[in-house]
């Protein structure tokens, strides 16, 4: 059976992950590997990102590695130059990167609120930003940004700019997509609920339980009508199909997944 991006050169960004399993980048990364991409796999650590690597390669997919912070734009710059280098354009740019911190705006001081903003936000305009003239080049492309339903509701914990910053990017993409759809070029966003995955042992649980990562998970599951946790590779399976051409007619919209958690009101 063909692979369903057979043909498409995919940039990950934050590929890696902050523990062993299914963080969303990675599990993309190796989606997309698996579906035919040829994948750039990006992150600015080294080791988890060769995990990641180490798993495409025991699948016999091609990817190749490629080390960038995501909130510089001379490196996302030069990440999208490596990707042409390597497998001569871009059809699908994933900006993945993002994380959460605590506090509302008398907690999170302005340095802190700054950071998110970069890290959340910036990150997915410089990919857009960089990606879309290579994408120019071919003729077209998908983007698919990562948000959360954090930015689509309050969710349990203030986190006001990861949240602000996350229902930023939803619009963003909006108003990309419109700008660019003349192009070819799709821009859609996968909103994620509240995931098991690497995160949530590597911080959430420090942060949020005292680190009882059992209590927390526990808190996490009672808010999901489906009654189980998803993972990265639920993301990921959401991302495969907006970044596929089985979503030629999908643009400036998101899918959300969250086991049905925003779509109940109590
Ligand atoms: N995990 C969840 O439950 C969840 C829920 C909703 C949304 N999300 C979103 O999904 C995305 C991925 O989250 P995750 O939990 O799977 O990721 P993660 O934290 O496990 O991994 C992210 C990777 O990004 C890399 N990274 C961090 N900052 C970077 C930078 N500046 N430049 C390049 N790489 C960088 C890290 O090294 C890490 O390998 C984020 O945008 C997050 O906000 C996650």
């Amino acid at each position: 059976m063909a692979g369903r991006l057979d043909g498409k050169v995919a940039v990950v960004t934050g590929a890696g992950s902050v523990g062993n399993g299914w963080g969303n980048g990675r599990a993309t990364a190796v989606v997309f590997a698996r579906e035919g991409a040829r994948v750039l796999a990006v992150d600015r650590a080294p080791e988890p990102l060769s995990a990641t690597l180490d798993l495409i390669a025991e699948e016999g997919g091609t990817a190749q590695g490629h080390i960038c912070d995501v909130t510089d734009s001379a490196a996302v710059e030069a990440m999208i130059a490596a990707a042409i280098a390597a497998f001569g354009g871009v059809d699908v740019m994933v900006n993945n990167v993002g994380g959460s911190r605590h506090g509302g705006p008398t907690e999170l001081d302005e340095a802190g609120w700054r950071a998110q903003i970069e890290l959340n936000l910036t990150s997915v305009y410089l990919g857009c930003r960089h990606a879309i003239p290579a994408m120019r080049a071919r003729g077209g492309g998908a983007i698919v940004n990562i948000a959360s339903t954090s930015g689509q509701r309050f969710t349990g914990s203030p986190q006001v700019a990861y949240a602000s910053a996350k229902a930023a990017v939803i619009q963003l993409s909006k108003v990309t997509a419109v700008e660019h759809a003349p192009h070819g070029i799709r821009v859609n966003t996968v909103v994620p609920g509240q995931l098991h995955t690497p995160l949530v042992e590597a911080r959430l649980a420090g942060q949020r339980a005292g680190g009882d990562v059992d209590a927390l998970l526990a808190q996490r599951l009672a808010r999901i009508p489906l009654g189980f946790m998803g993972d990265g590779r639920d993301t990921a399976h959401a991302a495969l199909f907006l970044a596929s051409d089985e979503a030629r007619f999908v643009t400036g919209t998101e899918i959300v997944v969250d086991g049905g958690m925003t779509a109940r009101c109590d």
